[in-house]
């Protein structure tokens, strides 16, 4: 059995006051939540004090949006795993299809940050998916073996017991077009098959979250899909009572 995990993905979003305000709201829900669910807040870096001083003691977990290569030295403006993880850190995002893009991120960079974040005691969420011109040249699963393969080269296969992978269709993030349950599946069910090529164990025990406007309205509907442990949540994690209503959603599915 896998448990599933909803995260939340705050991007560059908050105020100390706002973030405040959300850990506090969603303390009580992961509490109750956690023998089901695994809930969680990935916050940006300068917030992320502000998150652990607001749920220490909590059953609500938290992580980064990135994290750096490195552990520290001459590397102005970064944030190292073993900082993040004095933080309280549970969980590091990385390879965010906005990092990919924005800050130009190739696999092989990606896979190494994969391999810092894991190194240095943090859980890194591999995220993967396809824009919107390869899911329309049909190459959707083209991508996402090559995002995870280039994992797969630097840290072995065994390095997904402990790490999770979001799908996160580029062209369903922050536009309001949610891949449907269905296509959604489909495609988390090749990325398993796809694992399970390499060991079908590790493949089985993975979890593998959807990401792409993901709500309140469309969560249980994707939960109740095989081979979709949870989800993570961008827009919706900002407003308390749908993160709240996703966490039900996958506590009800869970049960
Ligand atoms: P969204 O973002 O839920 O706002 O689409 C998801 C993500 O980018 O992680």
């Amino acid at each position: 059995m896998r448990k599933p995990v909803v995260m939340g993905n705050w991007k560059l979003n908050g105020t100390k006051k706002s973030v405040t305000e959300l850990v506090q709201a969603f303390v009580a829900p992961a509490n109750q939540a956690a023998t089901l669910v695994d809930v969680a807040v990935c916050a940006p870096a300068v917030f992320i004090g502000t998150v652990e001083f607001n749920a220490a003691g909590s059953r609500l977990q938290w992580g980064s949006e990135d994290c750096d290569v490195h552990t520290q030295g001459a590397f102005t403006g970064e944030n190292s795993p073993v900082m993040l993880k004095e933080f309280g850190c549970t969980y590091a995002i990385v390879g965010h299809s906005e990092r990919r893009q924005y800050h130009n991120e190739s696999n092989e960079c990606v896979a190494a940050k994969f391999k810092a974040a894991q190194d240095n005691g943090l859980t890194p969420v591999l995220c993967i998916g396809e824009t919107e011109a390869e899911y329309d040249a049909g190459k959707t699963i083209e991508v996402c073996k090559a995002e995870i393969q280039a994992v797969i080269d630097l840290c072995g296969i065994e390095a997904f017991n402990n790490a999770i992978i979001a799908y996160e269709p580029i062209w369903a993030i922050g536009t309001g077009k949610t891949a449907t349950p269905e296509i959604a599946q489909n495609v988390h069910h090749q990325i398993r098959e796809f694992l399970k090529e390499a060991n079908a164990e590790v493949a089985q025990g993975v979890r593998i979250l959807y990401g792409g406007s993901c709500n309140a309205k469309n969560a249980a509907g994707l939960f109740c899909q095989e081979d979709i442990d949870g989800g993570l949540i961008g827009g919706a994690s900002l407003k308390a009572p749908d993160f709240t209503a996703i966490i039900e959603a996958a506590v009800a599915n869970a049960k």
